[in-house]
């Protein structure tokens, strides 16, 4: 970022957190699943359980290794390692990255841009919780292949929330999917 320019998206991040957390009793950056609730402030904490309830269905049912791709305060990944799964975290929000060490004890944190993370073959979920319209789409995918382990399944998960269902969506990729022609052009 230039010196003396002020990144708006990242302060929003900050501010919605300290609403959420002070509404809610937690520390989510994510919309929630909204269907069947009504749209009111009492509800945020409830969609947001719906929300991370409906995300961990499509999570392998035993221990792995998972990529937190933009993983906000660390609440997902401190239910993740509750879960047993072992957890890194790319986050680059100083203010954040602290967040998740405090709430996600026991998850590695990277503090930078998933753009500049490295690593390589490792990992069996590259999760993007609300988090894959923050990356340039042609670096997104194609950075969770050199990332994802070599087992068969290994994938990324795509998660985005937001009032009704109709913006709830989970889309699971296999690394061969994403290999596949129709995502050639990301
Ligand atoms: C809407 S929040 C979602 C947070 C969390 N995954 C959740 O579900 O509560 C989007 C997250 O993406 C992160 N982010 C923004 N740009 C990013 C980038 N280039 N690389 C990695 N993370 C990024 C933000 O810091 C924020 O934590």
């Amino acid at each position: 970022m230039a010196q003396g320019k002020m990144d708006t998206r990242a302060i929003g991040l900050d501010v919605g957190l300290s609403f959420a957390s002070w509404l809610t009793g937690a520390e989510n950056l994510h919309y929630g699943d909204w269907t069947g609730l009504e749209i009111n402030a009492a509800n945020l904490g409830p969609a947001q359980v719906a929300y991370t309830d409906r995300l961990f269905r499509f999570l392998p049912d035993k221990p792995c290794r998972i990529l937190d791709i933009g993983g906000g305060a660390g609440e997902t990944a401190r239910k993740l390692l509750a879960l047993g799964h072992q957890v890194e975290i790319v986050i680059p929000s100083a203010f954040l990255a602290s967040r998740c060490g405090e709430n996600a004890k026991g998850a590695v944190v990277h503090e930078m841009r998933f753009e500049d993370f490295e690593g390589t073959g490792k990992f069996d979920v590259c999760l993007f919780s609300e988090s894959f319209q923050y990356i340039p789409l042609g670096t997104g995918l194609k950075k969770c292949l050199g990332l994802l382990a070599p087992a068969d399944g290994s994938s990324s998960l795509i998660a985005s929330a937001g009032k009704g269902s109709a913006r709830t969506r989970c889309w699971p990729l296999s690394a061969a999917a994403i290999r596949s022609p129709a995502f050639a052009p990301l």
